[in-house]
């Protein structure tokens, strides 16, 4: 394989970016961490050293595959440094159609002609991503959706919009194989498949909590003994972030014109208070830090 195949760009080194980022570079990829401010990028390298850490105190991993894996991801926030070189990117910046399509189009004056552009957008249609590229280009734009924490979860969804190649499936699939995972294909519907069913069960659990049906924790409680579920939903809610699962209801319920996948009240209350969940330290639980 040449450089550019094993050269990797992640956008976004937040929740998603980090772990993204981590899989690659456990996979022996050479990533390039990008922000626009390179202490953000950083603070995602940070990310994965810790959850390396973690891993090395329970002898999952030893001290010298820390360090290569940690070796491998460099932060970055010059972006056209970032991109020259990479076979792929994966970006996986905020839930944000504008903000999307604008580094898309940056991307595809920057990735050599035959690189894959992978989105890990949660609801935004793949084919207004690659209409933001030239159609050239629009062949190897792709959804990759990862789910959280992603160096636990075995799935990443492949999404194909009209333009997608058959190559840049094959090529995707492949890559998610290395990284260990499971692939399922979905059309380009908004949510695709799995958020198509998590979004309505997370705001169904919302509404009961604004009705006064039962306190977060019975809800929570609900989920988790009467369903089975690891973890309740609005525990769930809370993980996956109150600002970016506000964004996905939005798109959701616009895309499908159903009012059941809309973001109910209280969410848009919290996100506006600033509890934007686990990373803020508080949504619709707390979290004390440590
Ligand atoms: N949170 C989840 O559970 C989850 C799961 C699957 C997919 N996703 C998707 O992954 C993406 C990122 O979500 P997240 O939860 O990691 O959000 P996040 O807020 O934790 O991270 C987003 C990061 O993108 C950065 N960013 C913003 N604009 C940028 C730009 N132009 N270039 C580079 N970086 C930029 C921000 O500084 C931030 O660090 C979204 O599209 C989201 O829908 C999220």
């Amino acid at each position: 394989m040449s450089g550019a195949e094993r050269r990797a760009l992640v956008c976004g080194a937040g929740f998603m970016g980090h772990g993204i980022a981590q899989v690659l570079a456990a996979a022996g990829w050479e990533v390039r961490l990008y922000e626009p401010a390179l202490a953000r990028a950083v603070a995602g390298r940070d990310r994965v050293a810790a959850n390396l850490d973690r891993a090395l105190a329970k002898g999952r991993i030893d001290a010298a595959t820390r360090d290569a894996i940690l070796g491998r991801i460099l932060p970055a926030a010059e972006l056209p440094a970032a991109a020259a070189g990479a076979g792929l990117v994966v970006e996986a910046i905020v839930e944000d159609e504008a903000a999307k399509r604008a580094l898309f189009t940056a991307l595809d004056g920057l990735v050599p002609d035959d690189a894959l552009l992978a989105t890990n957008t949660s609801s935004i249609p793949i084919a207004r991503i690659a209409a933001a590229v030239r159609p050239e280009r629009r062949g190897a734009v792709i959804g990759m959706h990862f789910f959280s924490p992603v160096p636990v979860m075995p799935l990443v969804e492949i999404v194909r919009s009209a333009s997608t190649a058959d190559a840049a499936e094959a090529r995707v699939r492949a890559i998610v194989a290395e990284l260990g995972k499971e692939a399922v294909v979905s059309a380009d519907r908004p949510g695709f498949l799995v958020n198509r069913m998590l979004i309505p069960f997370l705001g169904e659990a919302m509404r009961l909590l604004e009705e006064g049906t039962g306190s977060a924790a019975e809800i929570d409680a609900a989920a988790r003994l009467g369903l089975n579920h690891p973890m309740g939903p609005l525990e769930l809610a809370d993980f996956i972030g109150l600002d970016t699962l506000l964004a996905i209801m939005e798109i959701q319920a616009e895309g499908l014109g159903a009012p059941h996948h809309a973001p109910p009240a209280i969410l848009r209350r919290l996100v506006a208070e600033g509890r934007l969940g686990r990373k803020s330290g508080a949504g619709f639980l707390d979290y004390p830090a440590g």
